[in-house]
């Protein structure tokens, strides 16, 4: 599948402000400064309809972008960024906890893993999370153009050890790097396959929970 058309089309600061939960949509999350807004830029072939930055934070609000008028890529806040003030922390993981489990078009979240990283205590327990509220998730390696194949192989194996502890069946996993474009395609056609399911499994509205924000469980 290629892009031909993405707009951006609201940042939002909270579950209550997104965009009518029209479209099937595809979140991106994982620790700052992991490489979400730099994979949905290298995904849409822009190079700044995300915002980027070298420094871990950039991205605080709920942003939404249309891709070709039917189906939305959603660029989260990272977790696990140490340097905002406690309320700021607090506001954001709020934020965060209450758009994957409410988001009832919600049709699949990509976790970003640091390629170079063993398994991360911070992302082990986010995806426990996801596993205990039923979340479809998918898991993204990033920047792999900064480490060797081999060492990519270590961690990846690492990952799939521990992941086996708590799943019997793996979740996806891509490989990618938004410098090189590598996991592109594979990524786009995943997306694809899950939005022609996505409406022949009937009305979302009917099989996912409202917007509501009031029941939410903490992370
Ligand atoms: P927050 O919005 O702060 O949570 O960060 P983010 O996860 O959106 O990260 P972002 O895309 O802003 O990238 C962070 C830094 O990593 C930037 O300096 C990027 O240029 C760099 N980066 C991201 N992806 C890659 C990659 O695949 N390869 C390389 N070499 N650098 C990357
Ligand atoms: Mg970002």
């Amino acid at each position: 599948m290629e892009i031909k058309n993405a707009v951006f089309t609201v940042s939002s600061s909270g579950l209550h402000d997104c965009p009518e939960a029209k479209w099937p949509e595809y979140a991106f999350i994982g620790r700052s400064n992991v490489g979400k807004s730099s994979l949905i830029n290298m995904l849409t072939r822009s190079k700044n309809l995300a915002k980027t930055s070298s420094k871990p934070g950039k991205t605080l609000l709920i942003n939404h972008f249309l891709m070709d008028e039917s189906w939305y890529i959603v660029d989260l806040p990272g977790y696990g960024f140490a340097k905002v003030s406690l309320q700021m922390r607090e506001k954001m993981h709020r934020m965060i906890t209450q758009y994957i489990q409410k988001r009832s078009h919600l049709a699949c979240l990509f976790v970003l893993l640091d390629g170079r990283l063993t398994p991360q205590q911070i992302d082990r327990d986010f995806i426990q999370f996801l596993g205990e509220k039923e979340i479809p998730f998918a898991l993204i390696f990033t920047k792999l153009d900064k480490i060797s194949a081999l060492k990519y192989q270590q961690n990846l194996a690492d990952w799939k050890r521990v992941l086996s502890e708590q799943w019997e069946e793996l979740p996806r996993m891509f490989a990618s790097s938004s410098e090189t474009g590598k996991g592109r395609e594979e990524i786009l056609s995943y997306i694809e396959e899950i939005n022609a399911a996505f409406w022949s499994e009937g009305d979302p509205e009917d099989l996912s929970p409202s917007n509501d924000a009031a029941e939410v469980d903490d992370l």
